[in-house]
This record gives C-alpha cells, sequence and structure tokens, in this order.
C-alpha cells in the first residue's frame, strides 16, 4: 500500500513539526471488500463543512460524524444543506452503481478538497464514517482538542458486508449492567460495523426486564446477580432508550428471554411456575441446567403468552431469541412440547423465533434461525443435528465457543472468565470461516456471526473491555470482510494498528503477545 498521495499536498504544519502517519488507505478493521489508493487525500480543516442533502438520514449521521470530530479536533463543522463542492459529502444515492453497495454498503472517496461517503442507506453511511474515523489519527478519538492535521489519505474505498447478521450479546444477567453501560457496548460495536445487540434479558440469576402483567419478575427476580449484588432491570422506558441509541448506531437489539431452562429467576418470583407449585429461592451462583419452567402446566403458556406478547411490542426488530440452551432440567418430551407451543407466540406476536442450537432437537418453526455455540468438542450426532436443520431451511448464527465467546480465557493466566470450552487466544478466535465451519451445512444457510460476552465473572465496563478487546474486532471482521480477505498475518497488522484509539477512547485491552503492538 503506498502513503505517497501528500507528497504534492504537503500538509499544513510548522516546519520541524513531527506529522502522525497517514493511516495508509483501506487499513481498516473489519476488511474492506476493495481499496483504490491515488491522489491526494482530504484533509479536515477549521473550514471544513459536513454538506448533506435534505433527507433525515444523512442528516442523522451527519450529526454523529461531527460529534465524533469536534471535541478533537476542535473545529465548528456546521451540518449544512448549502450547496458546493468542498467538504465532507454525504450521500444517499439511487443509481445502479449506489444499488450493488446492498443494504449497508458505502463507497468513500478521498480527494483533495473533498471526501464523499456514498451508500443506499443511513446504515451505510454510518459504516462509511466508521471507516473515515480509523483512517485520521487515533487522536481523533479523544474527547479534548488535539493537534492535528487530521489528513485521510487519498483513494476510494468500496464496501459491503459479507453477512447480514453481525451480533454481539451482552449478558445483563449474570450481571446487571446499567443504561450507560449498555450504550458504551453498543459503541464499541458499532466501530466495527456490527449491526445486533443480542441482549440476554433472563437466566436463572436475575431478570431484567419489566413485563408489566407479571411485575415480580423484576422488583423481586432481578433483585440480585452472581455473588449476590444488587442486580437490576430496565423499566420499558430503559430499554427503549437502549434500543433508540443501539438503533442511533444502525445496531437491532435482539431481546433473549431463556426458556425453558436458565429460568430460576422467574421461578423463585411465581411459585406456580413449578411443577411442584413451590418457589425456589433466588440463585447467587454460576451453576447452569438446574432450572426449568414446568412444560405440564397450562399456566407457563399463559406466562410465555404475556412475556413475550409485552416484550415484542416493545422491540422494533425482526428476532426474539428464545434460548432453549442447557435445558438439562426439563425431559425431552417436556423440551419438545415446550418449543412446539412457544414458537408460534413469537410469530402471533410478529416475530422471528432465534433459538440457541438445541432449538433443532425439538422441530424449528418455519422460519427460524439456530444459534450454534458448540466447540471442537461437540458431539458428532449434535453438529449432525444441526447440520440436518439447515438442510431443511433452518438458518444459523455462528458462536462457536471456543471461538467466538469473548467470556472465554485468552490463557490460562486470563485473571476474568470461563474456559469450559478451552482457552481463546486473539488467532484462535479469528482464524476459522463461518462459510465452512460446519462441514455439510449449506453455506446459505449462514447468516452470521455473533460474539457474545456472558458475564458471571465479569461486573464492570473495564472487565468488558478487557474481555471483548481485542477478541470483537476480529469476529465483526469474519461477519463483514469477504473471505478473499481472511489472513491472519496481514489481520493482525491491522489489529494492531487498533491499539492507540482503544487508548484514546479509554478501551483497556488484552496485550496479546501474539499481536505486534506499536511500542509505547
Ligand atoms: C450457552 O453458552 N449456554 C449458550
Amino acid at each position: 500500500m503506498g502513503v505517497s498521495s501528500f507528497a504534492a499536498a504537503p500538509p499544513r504544519a510548522a516546519a520541524g513539526a513531527e506529522l502522525p502517519a497517514l493511516t495508509p488507505l483501506g487499513r481498516v478493521v473489519p476488511a474492506p471488500l476493495r481499496t483504490e489508493e491515488g491522489g491526494a487525500g482530504y484533509e479536515i480543516t477549521a473550514k471544513t463543512r459536513i454538506r448533506v442533502g435534505a433527507g433525515a438520514r444523512e442528516r442523522r449521521v451527519a450529526e454523529y460524524l461531527a460529534a465524533v470530530l469536534r471535541p478533537s479536533t476542535g473545529y465548528r463543522l456546521p451540518v449544512t444543506t448549502g450547496k458546493g463542492e468542498d467538504g465532507i459529502r454525504l450521500r444517499i444515492g439511487a443509481g445502479a452503481a449506489d444499488k450493488a453497495l446492498g443494504a449497508e454498503g458505502y463507497r468513500v472517496v478521498s480527494a483533495r478538497g473533498s471526501l464523499t461517503i456514498t451508500s443506499r442507506t443511513g446504515a451505510g453511511l454510518f459504516h462509511g464514517v466508521q471507516t473515515v474515523r480509523q483512517q485520521l489519527p487515533a487522536a481523533v478519538e479523544k474527547k479534548t482538542e488535539q493537534r492535528g492535521p487530521w489528513r485521510v489519505a487519498g483513494g476510494t474505498v468500496t464496501d459491503r458486508p459479507r453477512y447480514a447478521y453481525r451480533s454481539t450479546m451482552l449478558d445483563v444477567s449474570r450481571h446487571f449492567f446499567t443504561v450507560d453501560q449498555v450504550k458504551r457496548y453498543i459503541d464499541q460495536a458499532a466501530l466495527y460495523k456490527m449491526n445486533k445487540l443480542h441482549l440476554h434479558l433472563s437466566d436463572d440469576q436475575g431478570w431484567r426486564i419489566a413485563v408489566d402483567s407479571w411485575p415480580r419478575l423484576t422488583t423481586y427476580g432481578g433483585s440480585t446477580q452472581v455473588g449476590g449484588g444488587r442486580g437490576g432491570y430496565y423499566t420499558k422506558a430503559q430499554y427503549k432508550e437502549i434500543i433508540d441509541y443501539a438503533a442511533s448506531r444502525y445496531l437491532e437489539v435482539v431481546p433473549e428471554i431463556d426458556m425453558p431452562g436458565h429460568t430460576n429467576a422467574a421461578l423463585a418470583s411465581y411459585a406456580e411456575l413449578n411443577c411442584d407449585g413451590v418457589a425456589p429461592p433466588l440463585y447467587t451462583g454460576t451453576e447452569v441446567g438446574f432450572s426449568s419452567l414446568c412444560a405440564t402446566k397450562g399456566v407457563t403458556y399463559d406466562f410465555v403468552d404475556d412475556v413475550i406478547r409485552e416484550l415484542a411490542a416493545m422491540t422494533p426488530g425482526t428476532y426474539l431469541h428464545i434460548g432453549g440452551d442447557e435445558a438439562h432440567s426439563t425431559s425431552h418430551e417436556d423440551f419438545v412440547a415446550f418449543m412446539d407451543k412457544v414458537q408460534p407466540m413469537v410469530a402471533k406476536y410478529g416475530k422471528t423465533v432465534l433459538g440457541w442450537h438445541q432449538l433443532t432437537g425439538a422441530t424449528p418453526a418455519e422460519g427460524a434461525v439456530a444459534q450454534y455455540w458448540g466447540y471442537d468438542r461437540t458431539g458428532a450426532a449434535e453438529r449432525e443435528q444441526v447440520v440436518n436443520a439447515a438442510k431443511n431451511g433452518t438458518r444459523l448464527v455462528l458462536s462457536p465457543a471456543d471461538r467466538a465467546y469473548l467470556d472465554h480465557k485468552y490463557t490460562k493466566d486470563t485473571p476474568l472468565g470461563l474456559s469450559w470450552a478451552g482457552y481463546v487466544e486473539v488467532q484462535r478466535s479469528y482464524d476459522w470461516d463461518p462459510g465452512t465451519y460446519l462441514q455439510g451445512a449449506p453455506a446459505k444457510a449462514v447468516i452470521g456471526v455473533e460474539a457474545p460476552l456472558w458475564s458471571e465473572t465479569l461486573s464492570t465496563s473495564a472487565q468488558l473491555d478487557f474481555m471483548a478487546f481485542p477478541r470483537l474486532p476480529g469476529i465483526a471482521e469474519l461477519g463483514w470482510s469477504p473471505a478473499a480477505t481472511h489472513d491472519w498475518d496481514a489481520y493482525k497488522v491491522r489489529l494492531a494498528g487498533q491499539a492507540p484509539r482503544w487508548d484514546a477512547l479509554g478501551i483497556g485491552y488484552y496485550k496479546s503477545p501474539q499481536v505486534p503492538w506499536p511500542a509505547g
């Protein structure tokens, strides 16, 4: 990659002042589809304007970009519909070339005098903005005024995602995370062009979402967490705040109510949901597989219908995740009967079923998506069940535990996290192909990937940061970048280039010895 585009356009800087190295065009995570370097690039200056058309989507992304750039550059960066060919230009286009960008793609053209981001959609513009951020010096991410210059190398980036489903999950049940902590995590996922936030809203240790028709779920079932802390839950207004914030970063919230296992918090809140009619105590440990809704009681289905109805009504997205994992206290017969009754409820309230891959041990509803979380030691029969479901039309999201689980220890010395699926160093996390991972499954059944962040051992944002970084960007890249760009040796260099950005953003990350981090 050449970096000489500025030879003919010397940046304005005091003689002898040291300039930050120009980031080669396209050296971003996730790797873009196509990069053509050339020409003088663009420099953001005090005179830069952000030009938009009349549409609300262009303006919304422009205001977001301005809000990223203003504190560090110290420039006004007005957003304007005024005519002019200069400045940063955000365009939603409808021509044939734009159509090729698909629903989330974009083109960035960086030239002397103007930097243009074109897309068909607000999402595409937003992703283009993330690429531009990464082309600027890392100091652009700081919240106080920094010295420029703020240059972007010259040329064109044309980009669109490999998969439509690029997700990360946050477990807010084992430990509760506040709305602000969730927003911080959304911002981190958005940096790497993820477009789904799966919220694991219920488990044995806590019920975290208000359900008006069953209020004790939160007031009692949400009152603690792993280790016995205070827990917490989201009111409907707070859940909407999360959804709206995620939407402003073009992420769709996928809510999960895990059933019929992982339900102690609900069982403790309402005695009638237990087969023996006795409510167990609240649970603050980390065992799994000991709880089950009573699949043979009518009240169970009244309960589930109410929960799904209320959750669907407050969720604008397509999917509703019904869990289904580790139902070790539910008989197979009951599990199948439960899923047969519950999946139509999801459809009745207008949503698409998502479930952990154990759903394929029942009868997945038409159009359902199974989330595969097996790993190298998952038995052949279990894999085959998932593969057969995929052959029969069930779509797949892949989050193999020994690759994509962000809660797993990097090495035996990692102070946080679990290791039941093994250690997951950065290279292991990155070095697999979602298209061929599940042998025998049709490649077109795979709609994307997810990086789950379970929180048995995690209770602060700093801890989430340390486990998510640097692995989250790798799973994001598997979801976005063409398989042809997949190459650990090239990736680790691009990944290392992200570290100064994380420093500027206050993200503390694991300094894996596998990655050539910059000195200092
Ligand atoms: C899971 O890790 N139990 C989905």
